[in-house]
């Protein structure tokens, strides 16, 4: 069984509640967030990294999973957030979030966006590109002010994840390759401007890794870059930060590292390489999303059909699908799940669970052994906690999914689900 989940009278609880009781409750499909197990995820960042390793910080990437709920969360564990867009900056404003612990990231701002980065006061931003800096400079300097930025660098590292979710490889869209020419180029205009302030550098080099051998890669040549620019510019970074990508269990395959055996091992290699390389060790900074929410949720839909097409398939179809979880057709994503009213019932079936919508892609789980099914069922998909609520549409009209937060045993609505008229309600013709 996953985290926070426990079987009780033939059904599956979760964070102490039953998700029967749920779904009956809140309908389907329902994104359920278990806020004990965020807030036991940002505890151990704290335990297991910051209060571990002297001069640390860490930042929520909201872009798993954010609502002004989970904004609030984040600040009263301490943590500070990443934001990519202005909508999360907005959100994370609203939410009362302290803006001088935000970063705001993303290769393609707005200058919309970096007005907005600059009037709120953001801690930070991280700097993709050379218009990006000459904007923001001029941005700011119209403001009377000095932005404190890092640039997001491209170690050349392959990550060894899904080609859509690793960034760090050379040709990524992502950074600023280490080329010397290019290298030149930014350092030089940025220590020379007057509305920015260089505090550092940074990098992500992908997204679900289970091992930590990309991570320290990528620290060692963004080291050897870090010590040509001190040798060449005198400037020397206060602040690395080393972005996220831990990875999560969805299937019983997944042995992912824990946090502390991803984080001691790259702090030690910061340290190490710092040494060796004459450079002050700088503030070091962690950036996780999926790793925080993503073993915290659980999708529960009702089956609304079981179809056997005789000696080829079962297939189950449930009242939701790739407008709620689109990571099975944009990544080839795996998943588990068991009937949540009948979790003790012997599972000798072999279903594909299908979506709902027009779109022969829209598969969520291909081959899961089941108990017997019957529409009216409902089934608990696991590990949904990052990047479903996030990247959910509307394809099909399909009303987005309510979310319920779950605290041991208790529950309450957090965000309502969509209703027809919303689907609607923009349409001015
Ligand atoms: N920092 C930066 C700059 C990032 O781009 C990302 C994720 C993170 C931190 C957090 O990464 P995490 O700890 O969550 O792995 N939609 C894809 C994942 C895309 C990740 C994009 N960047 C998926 O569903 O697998």
């Amino acid at each position: 069984m996953m985290p926070g989940m426990e079987k009780r009278n033939d059904h599956l609880f979760f964070d102490g509640c039953d998700t029967v009781e749920l779904a009956r409750i809140y309908g389907t499909p329902l994104y359920v967030m278990s806020e004990t197990l965020i807030r036991e995820r940002l505890r151990e960042v704290r335990t297991s990294f910051l209060e571990r390793h002297r001069n640390t910080f860490a930042v929520y990437a909201s872009k798993a999973f954010q609502t002004l709920e989970m904004c609030r969360i984040v600040e009263s564990e301490g943590l500070g957030l990443d934001v990519v867009s202005g909508g999360e900056l907005y959100a994370a404003k609203r939410a009362g979030f302290p803006m001088d612990k935000v970063f705001f990231h993303g290769n393609s701002k707005t200058v919309d966006e970096l007005v907005m980065a600059v009037e709120l006061g953001v801690g930070r931003v991280v700097v993709d590109n050379l218009d990006e800096l000459k904007t923001l400079d001029g941005l700011a300097r119209a403001r009377g002010r000095r932005v404190p930025i890092l640039f997001r660098l491209t170690p050349g590292v392959d990550s060894h994840t899904h080609e859509y979710v690793s960034t760090g490889q050379l040709d990524s869209k992502f950074g600023i390759p280490l080329d010397p020419t290019v290298r030149d180029e930014y350092i030089g205009a940025a220590l020379a401007m007057k509305g920015v302030k260089l505090e550092g550098f940074h990098f992500h080099i992908g997204s679900q890794l289970l091992v930590r051998d990309s991570h320290l890669k990528a620290i060692e040549i963004v080291l050897g870059f870090m010590c040509g620019v001190k040798k060449d510019y005198g400037f020397e970074a206060t602040d690395l930060n080393l972005g996220g990508g831990f990875g999560v269990r969805y299937t019983r395959q997944d042995e992912p590292e824990s946090l502390a055996g991803f984080t001691d091992a790259m702090v030690a290699a910061v340290e190490g390489g710092c040494a060796r390389f004459g450079l002050a060790r700088p503030r070091i900074i962690i950036e996780p999303g999926r790793w925080i929410v993503g073993e915290a949720g659980i999708t529960l839909y009702t089956i609304n059909s079981v179809k056997e097409i005789p000696g080829i398939k079962n297939y189950i179809g449930v009242d939701g699908g790739m407008p709620d979880n689109p990571r099975p057709a944009l990544y080839g994503a795996r998943y588990e799940a068991v009937l949540a009213n009948s979790i003790d019932a012997e599972r000798t079936e072999l279903y594909t669970v299908a979506g709902k919508c027009c779109e022969t892609g829209d598969i969520l789980i291909r081959d899961i052994s089941l108990p017997i099914s019957e529409a009216g069922d409902i089934l608990a998909v696991f590990t949904t906690g990052a990047y479903n609520h996030s990247m959910a549409s509307n394809y099909n009209r399909l009303p987005r999914p309510a979310v319920v937060m779950t605290a041991a045993g208790r529950h309450r609505l957090s965000v309502r689900r969509e209703t027809f008229e919303d689907l609607v309600a923009r349409e001015l013709g």
